[in-house]
């Protein structure tokens, strides 16, 4: 077996905050991971724009993470990872860059029983069927459901977790998501912003008498990441490119930690 090539400084990027959900995870499973972390806070939300303008937005970002001495990338935003990685493998050729599409498509495939798994995601993720096309290259006959769950965006950005509004609006998505699915038994939160909700899905999806396996993106891409990286100094940078303000101030819903410092950085 070849060894892999241990990395020391990690870049993540997202359209905004959401993408803190994967820093989360990083942090709690190798707190002495070095870690840039980049929120196109001025861009956002990736999610209902084109692939060609969120691709030209994701180069922005990660040639700003590479400028800021990350040896490798990962791209946390579902949206920028179903769009952008071929063009960004091809442009930064050195750079490892991973991103949350495939390491939640392998996990979905070997969680599920039935081969009936549900996505929820942005419009952009839905509509580019990245997640189905990498769910049936590993498992070709499995059935994949994909629903765009908009709201679900602002209601975690406000904080409202666990909130009857928040609840109204997951049980209208879901339940004739699991009508049309009576199968289903896997749900791919393919959103930054979902997994801060896990524990409200998780219980509408039981009280919808549906139980799911629900794949967390940022569970599944530290996963990956987790053989090549080794222990470094635990510095953190924490950059956005709109007024750092806001940010900081829900940024704890999903980092589940106070952030010291948050940077304003430029990258047009
Ligand atoms: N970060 C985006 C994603 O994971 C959600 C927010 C947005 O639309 O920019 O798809």
């Amino acid at each position: 077996m070849t060894e892999q090539k241990k990395m020391s400084r990690i870049g993540v990027f997202d359209s905004g905050i959401g993408g803190l959900t994967v820093a989360r995870e990083l942090i709690s499973q190798f707190p002495k991971t070095d870690l840039v972390y980049l929120g196109d806070t001025a861009r956002l939300p990736y999610g209902a724009k084109s692939p060609e303008t969120v691709t030209r937005y994701a180069v922005r970002c990660v040639q700003f993470l590479i400028d800021a001495g990350v040896d490798q990338v990962v791209v946390a935003c579902n949206t920028a990872s179903a769009h952008a990685i071929p063009t960004l493998r091809t442009i930064f050729k050195g750079i490892p860059i991973l991103g949350v599409v495939a390491p939640g498509a392998r996990v979905a495939v070997s969680a599920s029983k039935s081969g009936v798994i549900g996505v929820l995601g942005t419009e952009g993720t839905v509509s580019s069927k990245s997640y189905p096309r990498a769910i049936h290259a590993l498992q070709p006959d499995a059935k994949v459901l994909s629903l765009a769950a908009p709201l679900l965006v602002p209601l975690a950005e406000v904080g409202w977790l666990d909130h009857d509004v928040t609840r109204l609006a997951l049980r209208t998505y879901l339940e004739p998501l699991f009508e049309s699915a009576p199968d289903m038994d896997t749900l791919v939160l393919g959103c930054t912003h979902y997994p801060a909700l896990k524990s409200t899905i998780d219980a509408v999806c039981s009280s919808l008498d549906r139980p799911m396996t629900l794949v967390d993106s940022a569970e599944a891409v530290t996963a990956v990441l987790a053989p090549t990286l080794q222990d470094s100094k635990a510095r953190r940078r924490i950059c956005v490119t709109d007024l750092p303000d806001r940010f900081h101030r829900v940024a704890a819903t999903f980092f589940g930690d106070t952030i010291s410092e948050v940077e304003h950085v430029d990258i047009t």
